[in-house]
């Protein structure tokens, strides 16, 4: 009888704790399961600068680690970075990841699997080019060797281009290091990355503007598990007054 009642006031008591914490997990966190936890786990594949790198201290940082540590603050949860490739970033969403960023290009592939964000930032695919390489139009890359980092944009546009063969690596950086070592004609990356890259080599490598090749434009966005209305509410709602109250610009400031 006794051991009962201490029973039915456990249940009680955890019950409250439960609701108080779902109460301290933020004002925009209503309804959606992925934030009532408290903690948002976030996929990211740090090999991406300036939007992820990894920094001095071994941990993930950069542009979008920085965004998405202020919509974190915005919506009262704690932010997990979890470092991984990017070509397994869109399957893990629902199991290692709650959502991902990672300079990620919103594109009708992925949103089979995915729902978007609004869109944060715009990009391009760029070309690099060994310094004294003669490559400037989109002809000029057919039967060419061509590198990019694996399941990209950049990869799906060399895929198309005739003749061209596709050298997937797992970091575009190595595809970088095997264009300055005479092993690729050309890399496919993205405008931002490209500009990192070809400042550790000004004299070796070219950073040619893929709009010049007719390659289009791109926009990134935050990858989300699919009709979790609630949490893509709370994190467009976040981005849009991180871009009205300036911390959007001061991060686009700091990081490019
Ligand atoms: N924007 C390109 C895409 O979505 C490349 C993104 C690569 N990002 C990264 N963190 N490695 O396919």
């Amino acid at each position: 009888m006794q051991s009962r009642i201490m029973g039915a006031a456990l249940t009680a008591a955890l019950l409250i704790s439960l609701l108080a914490g779902c109460g301290a997990s933020g004002s925009n966190a209503n309804g959606s399961a992925v934030l009532s936890d408290g903690v948002l786990t976030v996929g990211t594949n740090a090999e991406f600068p300036p939007f992820e790198y990894v920094g001095d201290n071994g941990e993930p940082d950069g542009f979008d680690i920085a965004l998405i540590n202020a919509i974190g603050e915005k919506l009262g949860v704690k932010v997990e970075v979890q470092n991984m490739e990017f070509d397994s970033l869109v399957s893990s969403i629902g199991s290692k990841a709650d959502v991902a960023i990672a300079g990620m290009t919103v594109t009708e592939e992925r949103k089979q699997s995915v729902d978007f964000s609004d869109p944060y930032f715009d990009a391009v695919q760029h070309v690099l080019v060994p310094a004294e390489s003669d490559i400037a139009t989109y002809e000029d890359l057919e039967g060419k060797a061509i590198g990019c980092q694996l399941g990209t944009t950049g990869d799906f546009i060399i895929e198309e281009i005739e003749g061209a063969t596709d050298q997937q690596y797992n970091k575009a950086v190595d595809a970088v290091n095997d264009l300055i070592n005479g092993r690729l004609d050309a890399v496919i990356v993205d405008s931002n990355p490209a500009g990192v890259f070809t400042a550790n080599y000004p004299d070796k490598i070219r950073d040619l503007d893929g709009e010049d090749f007719g390659f289009e434009t791109e926009q990134y966005a935050i990858a989300m598990p699919k009709g979790d209305k609630a949490l893509a509410d709370a994190i467009n709602q976040a981005i849009k007054d991180l871009k009205a109250d300036g911390t959007f610009d001061e991060l686009v400031n700091k990081y490019m």
